[in-house]
């Protein structure tokens, strides 16, 4: 048995635990990492594509964005599609801001080398973890692997490890409130080896079903289907998928994706989750382990940022000040941009997926709202206000 004594112990190497301890340093706080799965999975995890405005800015003032700046691509707006025709949403012409299209891994990538050559503490593979007297002034991290615990004890825990982790599940039932909406749904993604054939990206609302282009790198495009919630990818060859990818995403004007190689294939499941509060004594819910929103606004990997934006700055007053205001106000403060984010999220899905049960009068509604979105400024505003991320209170 070993024992190790941190400031912060933080369980889950994600964007969320990574970015935290990587503020924390900055803050002269220390912090340990705990992941469960080995460093190669956790750089080569292919997930979130898009980058809120506010998220750039938040690794760029954080030092970590050289790479996200040279090699991110920058979208200035996006395009929506309702019967083969496509109407752009300028974000830039409406709010000022733009995206930036670059993939979770790489994040991850340049999170994890930027911890390692400030040598921070990161500790993959590292076994079983769970965690102890949360509510007391000194919580501890247990770490089991093979026969050996090492005791990690410490000031504050992060519990930053998805929405499987350990974290959310080591608070008693009857302290969390639980909010929660699966979808009828899912989606079927591709990455494919297919130069971009399009600058931006295509959210398309098609009878058979809604389907997104979009891509990764000059090299790399991204796709999505919409699909059962529980559909068998065997029956997927690629062949199908290409076939259906050009049905829904063909435009009038004669535009249809590139196809490739298939270089992966995943169906994602689309679910709508939060729970209340997202402190228990001095553990601290980040990221996944405390909401899921169905990807279709893009905001999964950019909630995770701005929660450990607020807690870094919360625990930097707390340590700096002995002040703990913000440390008690985390949970308002984060569930109040995660709400915002849940609706939006929650719009764009309900906005442009097929409903089996809808009735002819909720596809109408439908489409009237979707020729709003296009046709309104203050509509078209709102959506991408949504998109390029709410400013950080
Ligand atoms: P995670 O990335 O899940 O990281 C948690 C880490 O904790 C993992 O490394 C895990 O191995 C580790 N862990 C788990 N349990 C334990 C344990 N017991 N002990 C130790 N370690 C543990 N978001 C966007 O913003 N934009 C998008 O375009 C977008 N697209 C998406 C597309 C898909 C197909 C999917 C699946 C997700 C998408 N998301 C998107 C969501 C985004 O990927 C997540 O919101 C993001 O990964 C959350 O980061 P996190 O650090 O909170 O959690
Ligand atoms: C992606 O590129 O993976 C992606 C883009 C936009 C979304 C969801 C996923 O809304």
């Amino acid at each position: 048995m070993a024992k190790f004594e941190t400031q912060v112990g933080i369980v889950g190497a994600g964007p969320a635990g990574l970015m935290l301890s990587h503020l924390l340093h900055l803050h002269g706080i220390a912090s340990v990492v705990l992941e469960a799965k080995q460093r190669a999975y956790c750089e080569e995890r292919i997930r979130a594509g898009v980058l809120e405005h506010t998220s750039v800015e938040t690794l760029r003032n954080a030092g970590v964005a050289d790479r996200l700046m040279r090699e991110g691509l920058r979208h200035e707006g996006i395009e929506l599609g309702l019967h083969g025709r496509l109407h752009r949403i300028p974000f830039v012409e409406l709010t000022g801001k733009a995206v930036t299209v670059y993939g979770q891994q790489e994040v991850v990538k340049d999170l994890i080398s930027r911890r390692l050559s400030d040598s921070g503490d990161l500790r993959f593979d590292c076994g079983e973890v769970s965690l102890h007297d949360l509510e007391e002034i000194c919580p501890s991290i247990h770490v089991e692997k093979e026969g050996n615990v090492d005791i990690i004890s410490c000031d504050f825990i992060a519990g930053c490890d998805g929405f499987h982790g350990v974290s959310r599940s080591s608070i008693p039932a009857q302290a969390l409130t639980v909010y929660d909406r699966t979808y009828p749904f899912a989606w079927l993604g591709i990455l494919a080896e297919a130069p971009p054939s399009r600058e931006e990206l295509i959210y398309m609302r098609h009878e058979r079903g809604f389907a997104l282009y979009s891509m990764r790198s000059p090299r790399v495009t991204r796709l999505y289907l919409q699909c059962k919630h529980d559909e068998d990818l065997a029956e997927w060859s690629d062949d199908h998928i290409w076939n259906e990818l050009h049905t829904r995403l063909g435009c009038s004007d004669g535009w249809h994706p590139t196809g490739g190689k298939i270089l992966q294939k995943n169906v994602t499941g689309m679910r709508s989750f939060v729970v209340e509060p997202l402190q228990f004594g001095r553990l601290f819910l980040a990221g996944d382990s405390a909401h899921i929103v169905p990807p279709t606004g893009a905001k999964g990997m950019n909630l995770a940022f701005a929660d450990v934006h607020y807690l870094a700055e919360a625990l930097h007053e707390r340590y700096r000040n002995n002040n703990g205001a913000k440390l008690d106000a985390y949970s308002a403060t984060c569930l109040s941009r995660i709400w915002k984010a849940q609706r939006f999220s929650w719009w764009m899905t309900s906005l442009l997926h097929l409903f089996e049960d809808a009735s002819p009068f909720d596809c109408k509604r439908q489409v009237a709202e979707l020729e709003y979105v296009m046709r309104s400024r203050a509509a078209a505003t709102s959506l991408a206000e949504n998109y390029v991320g709410l400013p950080l209170d």
